[in-house]
Protein backbone atom coordinates (compact mmCIF):
# COMPACT_ATOMS: atom_id res chain seq x y z
CA UNK A 1 0.00 0.00 0.00
CA UNK A 2 1.19 3.32 -1.15
CA UNK A 3 0.23 6.78 0.72
CA UNK A 4 1.11 10.08 -1.29
CA UNK A 5 0.25 13.29 -0.77
CA UNK A 6 -0.18 15.29 -3.80
CA UNK A 7 -1.20 19.24 -3.00
CA UNK A 8 -3.77 19.52 -0.23
CA UNK A 9 -4.99 15.78 -1.01
CA UNK A 10 -4.20 12.60 0.48
CA UNK A 11 -4.30 9.50 -1.82
CA UNK A 12 -4.28 5.88 -0.35
CA UNK A 13 -3.58 3.62 -3.53
CA UNK A 14 -3.25 -0.18 -3.48
CA UNK A 15 -1.83 -1.78 -5.86
CA UNK A 16 -2.37 -5.78 -6.13
CA UNK A 17 -3.05 -8.11 -9.34
CA UNK A 18 -3.16 -5.37 -11.90
CA UNK A 19 -6.01 -3.89 -10.04
CA UNK A 20 -6.10 -0.10 -8.99
CA UNK A 21 -8.35 0.95 -6.06
CA UNK A 22 -8.25 4.76 -5.83
CA UNK A 23 -10.28 6.16 -2.51
CA UNK A 24 -10.25 10.06 -3.78
CA UNK A 25 -10.69 11.57 -6.98
CA UNK A 26 -7.01 13.19 -8.95
CA UNK A 27 -6.35 16.20 -7.46
CA UNK A 28 -3.50 18.75 -8.58
CA UNK A 29 -2.96 22.13 -7.62
CA UNK A 30 -1.63 24.25 -9.83
CA UNK A 31 0.54 26.67 -8.30
CA UNK A 32 4.38 26.63 -9.73
CA UNK A 33 6.08 24.64 -7.23
CA UNK A 34 3.89 21.49 -7.87
CA UNK A 35 3.55 22.23 -11.73
CA UNK A 36 7.18 21.99 -11.72
CA UNK A 37 7.34 18.89 -9.40
CA UNK A 38 4.75 17.32 -12.18
CA UNK A 39 6.46 18.01 -15.23
CA UNK A 40 9.93 16.56 -13.60
CA UNK A 41 8.01 13.63 -12.10
CA UNK A 42 6.88 13.05 -15.82
CA UNK A 43 10.08 13.97 -17.32
CA UNK A 44 8.06 17.25 -19.40
CA UNK A 45 9.51 20.68 -20.21
CA UNK A 46 5.64 21.45 -20.58
CA UNK A 47 2.12 20.21 -20.51
CA UNK A 48 1.45 17.37 -23.51
CA UNK A 49 -2.45 18.20 -23.43
CA UNK A 50 -3.03 21.25 -23.04
CA UNK A 51 -6.63 22.73 -23.81
CA UNK A 52 -5.30 25.73 -25.92
CA UNK A 53 -4.68 25.05 -29.92
CA UNK A 54 -1.29 25.48 -29.32
CA UNK A 55 0.19 25.70 -32.96
CA UNK A 56 3.88 24.20 -31.77
CA UNK A 57 1.70 21.00 -31.14
CA UNK A 58 0.12 20.59 -34.21
CA UNK A 59 -0.16 17.34 -35.56
CA UNK A 60 -1.25 17.30 -39.22
CA UNK A 61 -3.02 13.96 -39.38
CA UNK A 62 -4.28 12.51 -42.82
CA UNK A 63 -6.96 14.16 -42.52
CA UNK A 64 -6.30 17.13 -41.18
CA UNK A 65 -3.53 17.49 -44.44
CA UNK A 66 -6.27 16.93 -46.50
CA UNK A 67 -8.62 19.41 -44.83
CA UNK A 68 -5.77 21.76 -45.54
CA UNK A 69 -5.05 21.09 -48.92
CA UNK A 70 -8.84 21.35 -49.66
CA UNK A 71 -9.05 24.84 -48.07
CA UNK A 72 -5.13 25.75 -49.82
CA UNK A 73 -6.75 24.76 -53.36
CA UNK A 74 -10.10 26.00 -53.19
CA UNK A 75 -8.45 29.42 -52.02
CA UNK A 76 -5.28 29.22 -55.18
CA UNK A 77 -8.43 27.87 -57.85
CA UNK A 78 -10.66 30.72 -56.71
CA UNK A 79 -13.34 28.44 -56.37
CA UNK A 80 -15.56 30.70 -54.37
CA UNK A 81 -17.24 28.67 -51.37
CA UNK A 82 -15.39 26.27 -49.85
CA UNK A 83 -17.03 24.05 -47.00
CA UNK A 84 -15.11 22.30 -44.25
CA UNK A 85 -17.28 19.62 -41.68
CA UNK A 86 -16.23 17.58 -39.05
CA UNK A 87 -17.57 16.23 -35.44
CA UNK A 88 -17.28 18.49 -32.52
CA UNK A 89 -13.59 19.24 -31.92
CA UNK A 90 -12.36 17.49 -34.56
CA UNK A 91 -9.50 20.49 -35.03
CA UNK A 92 -11.79 22.78 -37.13
CA UNK A 93 -10.63 25.74 -35.72
CA UNK A 94 -7.29 24.66 -34.95
CA UNK A 95 -6.80 24.50 -38.91
CA UNK A 96 -8.52 27.51 -39.99
CA UNK A 97 -5.40 29.43 -37.81
CA UNK A 98 -3.03 27.36 -39.44
CA UNK A 99 -4.28 28.09 -42.64
CA UNK A 100 -4.31 31.77 -42.24
CA UNK A 101 -0.32 31.26 -41.48
CA UNK A 102 0.14 28.94 -44.32
CA UNK A 103 -1.90 31.06 -47.09
CA UNK A 104 1.23 34.07 -48.49
CA UNK A 105 0.89 37.71 -48.35
CA UNK A 106 -0.87 38.36 -51.26
CA UNK A 107 -3.59 36.58 -49.86
CA UNK A 108 -5.53 38.75 -47.55
CA UNK A 109 -7.47 37.37 -44.99
CA UNK A 110 -10.51 37.85 -42.47
CA UNK A 111 -11.69 35.04 -39.88
CA UNK A 112 -14.58 35.06 -38.19
CA UNK A 113 -14.97 33.18 -35.53
CA UNK A 114 -18.32 34.28 -33.85
CA UNK A 115 -21.04 33.50 -36.27
CA UNK A 116 -24.02 34.30 -33.83
CA UNK A 117 -24.29 37.81 -35.72
CA UNK A 118 -26.51 39.76 -37.70
CA UNK A 119 -26.29 40.08 -41.27
CA UNK A 120 -24.97 44.27 -40.29
CA UNK A 121 -22.87 42.76 -37.45
CA UNK A 122 -21.47 40.54 -39.82
CA UNK A 123 -20.43 42.97 -42.39
CA UNK A 124 -19.09 45.69 -39.86
CA UNK A 125 -16.82 42.37 -38.56
CA UNK A 126 -15.79 41.55 -42.19
CA UNK A 127 -14.66 44.86 -42.85
CA UNK A 128 -12.92 45.40 -39.46
CA UNK A 129 -11.28 41.94 -39.73
CA UNK A 130 -10.07 42.75 -42.95
CA UNK A 131 -8.20 45.74 -41.47
CA UNK A 132 -10.39 48.53 -42.52
CA UNK A 133 -12.46 50.84 -40.54
CA UNK A 134 -15.67 50.74 -41.25
CA UNK A 135 -17.11 54.04 -43.09
CA UNK A 136 -20.64 53.46 -42.75
CA UNK A 137 -23.28 52.06 -40.48
CA UNK A 138 -25.64 50.47 -42.97
CA UNK A 139 -25.06 47.45 -44.84
CA UNK A 140 -25.24 49.32 -47.81
CA UNK A 141 -22.06 51.45 -47.37
CA UNK A 142 -20.60 48.59 -45.58
CA UNK A 143 -21.28 46.61 -48.87
CA UNK A 144 -19.73 49.38 -51.11
CA UNK A 145 -17.21 49.86 -48.89
CA UNK A 146 -15.93 45.91 -49.34
CA UNK A 147 -16.44 45.78 -53.31
CA UNK A 148 -14.37 48.89 -53.21
CA UNK A 149 -11.52 47.14 -51.35
CA UNK A 150 -12.37 43.45 -53.30
CA UNK A 151 -11.76 45.81 -56.47
CA UNK A 152 -8.29 47.17 -55.44
CA UNK A 153 -7.31 43.90 -53.73
CA UNK A 154 -7.62 42.60 -57.35
CA UNK A 155 -6.08 45.03 -58.78
CA UNK A 156 -3.18 44.60 -57.40
CA UNK A 157 -3.36 40.59 -58.39
CA UNK A 158 -4.07 40.04 -54.61
CA UNK A 159 -6.35 37.37 -53.37
CA UNK A 160 -8.98 37.62 -50.50
CA UNK A 161 -10.41 34.84 -48.39
CA UNK A 162 -13.22 35.18 -45.88
CA UNK A 163 -13.30 32.50 -43.21
CA UNK A 164 -16.34 31.49 -41.13
CA UNK A 165 -15.63 29.23 -38.92
CA UNK A 166 -19.39 27.55 -36.61
CA UNK A 167 -20.71 28.07 -39.57
CA UNK A 168 -23.58 25.87 -38.67
CA UNK A 169 -25.23 28.74 -36.26
CA UNK A 170 -24.94 31.01 -39.17
CA UNK A 171 -29.08 32.41 -39.95
CA UNK A 172 -30.24 31.86 -43.29
CA UNK A 173 -30.33 35.55 -44.04
CA UNK A 174 -27.08 35.62 -42.85
CA UNK A 175 -26.16 32.77 -44.97
CA UNK A 176 -27.95 34.12 -47.92
CA UNK A 177 -26.14 37.43 -47.36
CA UNK A 178 -23.18 35.64 -47.62
CA UNK A 179 -23.80 34.10 -51.08
CA UNK A 180 -24.34 37.96 -52.04
CA UNK A 181 -21.28 38.23 -51.34
CA UNK A 182 -19.23 36.26 -53.36
CA UNK A 183 -21.31 37.71 -56.25
CA UNK A 184 -18.41 40.23 -56.32
CA UNK A 185 -16.93 39.56 -59.71
CA UNK A 186 -14.78 40.31 -62.30
CA UNK A 187 -15.68 38.80 -65.77
CA UNK A 188 -12.63 36.39 -65.19
CA UNK A 189 -12.37 35.68 -61.30
CA UNK A 190 -14.00 35.65 -58.16
CA UNK A 191 -13.08 38.60 -56.01
CA UNK A 192 -13.33 36.55 -52.51
CA UNK A 193 -13.12 32.98 -51.26
CA UNK A 194 -15.31 31.99 -48.90
CA UNK A 195 -14.80 29.06 -46.55
CA UNK A 196 -17.49 27.93 -44.69
CA UNK A 197 -16.33 25.67 -41.68
CA UNK A 198 -18.64 23.94 -38.98
CA UNK A 199 -20.17 20.69 -37.86
CA UNK A 200 -22.17 18.20 -39.40
CA UNK A 201 -25.31 20.41 -39.11
CA UNK A 202 -23.84 22.93 -41.49
CA UNK A 203 -23.97 20.16 -44.24
CA UNK A 204 -27.79 19.85 -42.86
CA UNK A 205 -28.50 23.69 -42.93
CA UNK A 206 -26.51 23.72 -46.77
CA UNK A 207 -29.41 21.04 -47.94
CA UNK A 208 -32.42 23.04 -47.23
CA UNK A 209 -34.36 24.21 -50.22
CA UNK A 210 -33.82 27.98 -49.53
CA UNK A 211 -29.90 27.66 -49.74
CA UNK A 212 -29.93 26.01 -53.21
CA UNK A 213 -28.34 28.86 -54.73
CA UNK A 214 -25.76 28.74 -52.05
CA UNK A 215 -25.60 25.28 -52.46
CA UNK A 216 -24.72 25.37 -55.93
CA UNK A 217 -21.83 28.20 -55.41
CA UNK A 218 -19.68 25.53 -53.34
CA UNK A 219 -16.80 24.22 -55.50
CA UNK A 220 -14.83 22.52 -53.07
CA UNK A 221 -16.06 19.92 -49.90
CA UNK A 222 -14.25 18.07 -47.47
CA UNK A 223 -15.60 16.14 -44.24
CA UNK A 224 -13.18 15.92 -41.37
CA UNK A 225 -13.20 12.12 -39.90
CA UNK A 226 -12.08 11.93 -36.11
CA UNK A 227 -8.61 10.11 -36.26
CA UNK A 228 -7.89 6.11 -36.55
CA UNK A 229 -6.17 4.27 -33.59
CA UNK A 230 -2.90 4.71 -35.27
CA UNK A 231 -3.47 8.03 -35.41
CA UNK A 232 -4.32 8.35 -32.01
CA UNK A 233 -0.65 6.71 -31.14
CA UNK A 234 1.07 9.07 -33.17
CA UNK A 235 -0.73 12.18 -32.11
CA UNK A 236 -0.10 11.19 -28.33
CA UNK A 237 3.78 10.42 -29.24
CA UNK A 238 4.06 13.99 -31.10
CA UNK A 239 2.43 16.00 -28.40
CA UNK A 240 4.85 13.92 -25.92
CA UNK A 241 7.52 14.84 -27.55
CA UNK A 242 6.99 18.61 -28.79
CA UNK A 243 6.52 18.70 -24.69
CA UNK A 244 10.27 17.84 -24.22
CA UNK A 245 9.27 14.17 -23.08
CA UNK A 246 12.58 12.29 -21.76
CA UNK A 247 11.16 9.36 -23.08
CA UNK A 248 11.08 7.48 -20.03
CA UNK A 249 7.01 7.96 -19.54
CA UNK A 250 5.51 4.76 -21.39
CA UNK A 251 2.06 4.89 -23.34
CA UNK A 252 1.24 1.03 -23.59
CA UNK A 253 -0.48 -0.42 -26.82
CA UNK A 254 -3.49 -1.15 -24.92
CA UNK A 255 -3.21 2.67 -22.88
CA UNK A 256 -3.54 3.62 -26.59
CA UNK A 257 -6.36 1.47 -27.64
CA UNK A 258 -8.43 2.61 -24.53
CA UNK A 259 -7.89 6.08 -25.48
CA UNK A 260 -9.53 5.57 -28.81
CA UNK A 261 -12.20 3.66 -27.57
CA UNK A 262 -12.65 6.33 -25.09
CA UNK A 263 -11.92 9.36 -27.48
CA UNK A 264 -13.73 7.86 -30.34
CA UNK A 265 -10.40 10.16 -32.07
CA UNK A 266 -11.66 12.87 -31.21
CA UNK A 267 -8.78 15.22 -30.57
CA UNK A 268 -10.35 17.35 -27.76
CA UNK A 269 -11.31 14.31 -25.64
CA UNK A 270 -7.68 12.53 -26.67
CA UNK A 271 -6.58 15.50 -24.79
CA UNK A 272 -8.88 15.46 -22.00
CA UNK A 273 -8.73 12.13 -21.21
CA UNK A 274 -4.15 12.41 -21.46
CA UNK A 275 -4.27 14.75 -19.32
CA UNK A 276 -6.09 12.98 -16.66
CA UNK A 277 -3.66 9.72 -17.45
CA UNK A 278 -0.37 12.18 -16.68
CA UNK A 279 -2.39 13.44 -13.56
CA UNK A 280 -2.91 10.20 -12.34
CA UNK A 281 0.73 9.15 -12.82
CA UNK A 282 2.03 11.82 -11.14
CA UNK A 283 -0.49 11.42 -7.95
CA UNK A 284 0.30 7.35 -8.16
CA UNK A 285 3.73 7.82 -8.99
CA UNK A 286 3.86 5.59 -11.97
CA UNK A 287 5.97 6.39 -15.31
CA UNK A 288 3.32 4.05 -17.04
CA UNK A 289 0.15 4.52 -18.89
CA UNK A 290 -1.86 1.71 -19.55
CA UNK A 291 -5.65 0.46 -20.11
CA UNK A 292 -6.27 0.67 -16.72
CA UNK A 293 -4.79 4.28 -16.13
CA UNK A 294 -6.28 4.87 -19.03
CA UNK A 295 -9.95 3.07 -17.60
CA UNK A 296 -9.58 5.11 -14.41
CA UNK A 297 -9.06 8.62 -15.93
CA UNK A 298 -11.89 8.33 -18.26
CA UNK A 299 -14.50 6.91 -15.26
CA UNK A 300 -13.08 10.18 -12.99
CA UNK A 301 -13.59 12.68 -15.79
CA UNK A 302 -17.17 11.42 -16.03
CA UNK A 303 -17.09 11.45 -12.46
CA UNK A 304 -18.27 7.95 -12.14
CA UNK A 305 -15.37 7.53 -9.51
CA UNK A 306 -16.93 7.76 -5.94
CA UNK A 307 -15.44 9.24 -3.19
CA UNK A 308 -15.49 7.46 -0.11
N1 LIG B 1 -4.34 18.58 -35.72
C1 LIG B 1 -4.24 18.83 -34.43
N2 LIG B 1 -3.03 18.88 -33.84
C2 LIG B 1 -2.90 19.11 -32.53
N3 LIG B 1 -3.93 19.34 -31.72
C3 LIG B 1 -5.17 19.31 -32.24
C4 LIG B 1 -5.39 19.06 -33.62
N4 LIG B 1 -6.71 19.08 -33.86
C5 LIG B 1 -7.28 19.34 -32.69
N5 LIG B 1 -6.38 19.49 -31.71
C6 LIG B 1 -6.65 19.73 -30.29
O1 LIG B 1 -8.03 19.51 -30.05
C7 LIG B 1 -8.64 20.68 -29.52
C8 LIG B 1 -9.95 20.91 -30.25
O2 LIG B 1 -9.66 21.38 -31.55
P1 LIG B 1 -10.55 22.52 -32.25
O3 LIG B 1 -11.01 23.52 -31.27
O4 LIG B 1 -9.77 22.98 -33.42
O5 LIG B 1 -11.77 21.60 -32.72
P2 LIG B 1 -13.09 22.05 -33.50
O6 LIG B 1 -13.32 21.01 -34.55
O7 LIG B 1 -12.96 23.45 -33.96
O8 LIG B 1 -14.17 21.94 -32.35
P3 LIG B 1 -15.66 22.53 -32.35
O9 LIG B 1 -16.49 21.58 -33.19
O10 LIG B 1 -16.08 22.51 -30.90
O11 LIG B 1 -15.62 23.91 -32.91
C9 LIG B 1 -7.66 21.82 -29.73
O12 LIG B 1 -7.63 22.68 -28.63
C10 LIG B 1 -6.32 21.15 -29.89
O13 LIG B 1 -5.70 21.14 -28.63
MG1 LIG C 1 -14.13 25.11 -33.53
Amino acid sequence: MLALLCGSVAILCFRGEDLLVRRAPLSYNEDNRSRTMYLEFLGLREKPFAMTADPSFLYLSKKHREALSHMVYGVRERKGFIEITGEVGTGKTTLCKVLLRHLDPTTKTALILQPTLSELQLLQAVVQDFGLNPMRTNGFGLFNQLNRFLLEEAERSNNVVLIIDEAQNLSLRVLEQIRILSNLETDKEKLIQIILVGQPQLREKLSLPALEQLRQRIGVRYHMMPLDLDEVRTYIEHRLRVAGSDGLLEWTLDGVEEVYRCSKGIPRLINLICDRCLLACYVFRVKRVDGEIVRYSSRELSGEVVVS
